[in-house]
Formats: structure tokens, sequence, C-alpha cells
């Protein structure tokens, strides 16, 4: 089981790929590796982030400016949200979000190719707090291992992809993972739920089917999505779970940045201060391994449909 991260070597900021020739397999490579549940590291930045950029992140009194969880932004609106306070300073965070973004989707694109224009831009993120002894209410627990999953953002059998980068210049972020999605949904699926949620009813399928036509927010939920939902609680819920699991510990050192399916990949950040985070949703369509896919795995399981 090889479940730790493989660094990358042969893509870097700036110049791209190493040898461009062999790109297009390289790049599909990495995409399989990450939906088979692997995560890739860089080392050193592989996109631009100004060092004055990342200094302005780092020097802010978070504490003083009114702030929820995170920071996050929405690329697709330009939308700066959980913070208030100083316009100035709000106007600058915006700009560095803006920038960052444009800079992760670019890098995205080129070195995942077999996604690029085909997945959905998520929202991106800064976490300025240790994680450590946080005291979050226990669903919003970050210590606790789990999956992702978006109450208002069903991907519908798509994946999460996540970009990842440690600011901190000195200290290394520390995740536990765990087993491969197989193994856990395996275990656990039976007793979250998955049958209840394989059989759900023909009307309430259709129901969230057409409130997710509408666009109303948190509809367009697939059985898959309402299982996720669940399955993120349910882990965090199951002290047998998170005490007996086999665990896996990642030191993430300062300014390097790793690439994960957060969706597959169980995982609790033990330690840390200052991440920066972009988020994309891939598609059934866009995998190129979709056999690999949590709701493929889980239909399996379960012996029917739970994306339609
Ligand atoms: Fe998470």
């Amino acid at each position: 089981m090889n479940l730790s991260w493989i660094v990358v070597e042969d893509y870097r900021r700036g110049t791209g790929w190493v040898n461009p020739e062999r790109r297009d397999t390289r790049s599909r490579r990495y995409c399989e590796l990450l939906e088979s549940g692997q995560i890739l590291m860089f080392p050193e930045l592989p996109f631009a982030l100004p060092a004055e950029d990342q200094e302005f992140l780092l020097a802010q009194e978070w504490a003083e400016l009114r702030l929820h969880k995170n920071v996050s932004y929405r690329p697709g609106e330009d939308i700066l949200k959980g913070v208030t306070g100083n316009p100035e300073t709000i106007g600058r965070l915006r700009s560095i979000f803006r920038n960052y973004s444009t800079a992760v989707i670019d890098f995205a694109g080129k070195f995942l190719e077999p996604y690029a224009g085909k997945c959905t831009i998520d929202f991106s993120s800064f976490r300025p707090f240790e994680e450590e002894r946080r005291g979050l209410p226990l669903h919003k627990r970050n210590d606790l291992l789990h999956v992702d999953a978006f109450p208002s953002r069903p991907t519908q059998g798509g994946r999460i992809l996540r970009v990842f980068t440690n600011l901190n210049p000195k200290k290394a972020r520390v995740w536990n993972t765990t087993e491969p999605f197989e193994e856990v949904a395996k275990r656990y699926a039976p007793d979250a739920g998955l049958r209840r949620f394989a059989e759900q009813s023909w009307v309430r399928r259709t129901v969230q089917d057409l409130g997710g036509k509408l666009g109303l927010r948190g509809m367009g939920r697939t059985p898959y999505d309402m299982f996720m939902l669940g399955f993120h609680d349910y882990l965090k819920e199951n002290t047998d779970f998170q005490r007996d699991c086999p665990k896996i510990r990642l030191e993430f050192p300062p300014l390097a940045t790793w690439l994960v399916l957060t969706d597959g990949v169980a995982h609790a950040v033990m330690s840390g201060q200052y991440a920066l985070e972009q988020t994309f949703l891939i598609p059934p369509a866009a995998l190129v391994r979709p056999e690999q896919a949590p709701y493929r795995i889980l239909e399996k399981l379960a012996a029917r449909p739970l994306v339609s």
C-alpha cells in the first residue's frame, strides 16, 4: 500500500514540462495517479505567487479582521468571503486571491491537460489559523479523518481536486491519511446507510434533479451526493474508525504544493498554519479512470446506480 506522496520532478514553475514531447503521456499519467488515490507533491511552487503577496497574507492580524472558518474566494464572481475590516486591506486581499487563482488555474490546465476546459473552477481559500486544537464543532473539525463533500455544490459523481500550498515559511503542515477509499467504503459504507440512499424513491430523485436544473441552492443532489454528505459526518462521528484505522502521517514542508482528490482520499489536518488552496470539480466525463471514482466503487457495493 503506497499512500505517501509522489514527488513531481518533470514540471516546473515558469518553464512547465521538462520534456515537452512527453507532455501528453506524463499529464495523463498524473491524472491516473490522482484518480487512483495518490497525492502529488511539488517541493517548490509550480506556479507564480509573488513574495510580497505571500508576506502580505502572513503579516495580517487575522484575529482582528473578523473572520469565519476560512477566508474564501469565488474566482467566477470575484467575491471574497469570510473577512471584514479595512476596505484597503480587503481590496488588496481580493487582488492577491484573483492573481493566485488565475495562476493555479493556468498551472492545473497545463499540468493536468485531460481536465483542461472540462472542469468547474470552484472556490479558493486561505486558512490562517493554527489547526492544532482549534476547538471547532465536530462536523467542522479538520483534525478528524473524513472525505470531502460540499452541501451547496453536488458533484453528481464528479471528483473534487484540491491544490494546496503550505505558505508557512517555517512549519510543516501535517496530515493524516488512511487506507484507500475502496477499503474504507467496504468497511463502513453499509453502516453509513448506503443501501438507503441507493434505494431512494424516484420521486425524491426527480425533485432533486428538477431543483438542480432550476439552480436552487443545495439541489441537484444525486443519491451519491447525499450519501457522501452523510459519509463525511459519519466518519467524523465514528470514534472506532478515528481511533483504530491505520494512519499515515504526512508532513508537507514549508512552501510545498500538493494535489489530491479529497473525495477519495480520507484526510485530517493535524497541525499547521497558513495554507492556500484552490478547488476544481472534475465531471465524470473528464475522468481518465472513471472506474476508480468513489461513485463507481459505491455503485458496485450497492449493486445499484447512484448517479443518473
Ligand atoms: Fe477536508
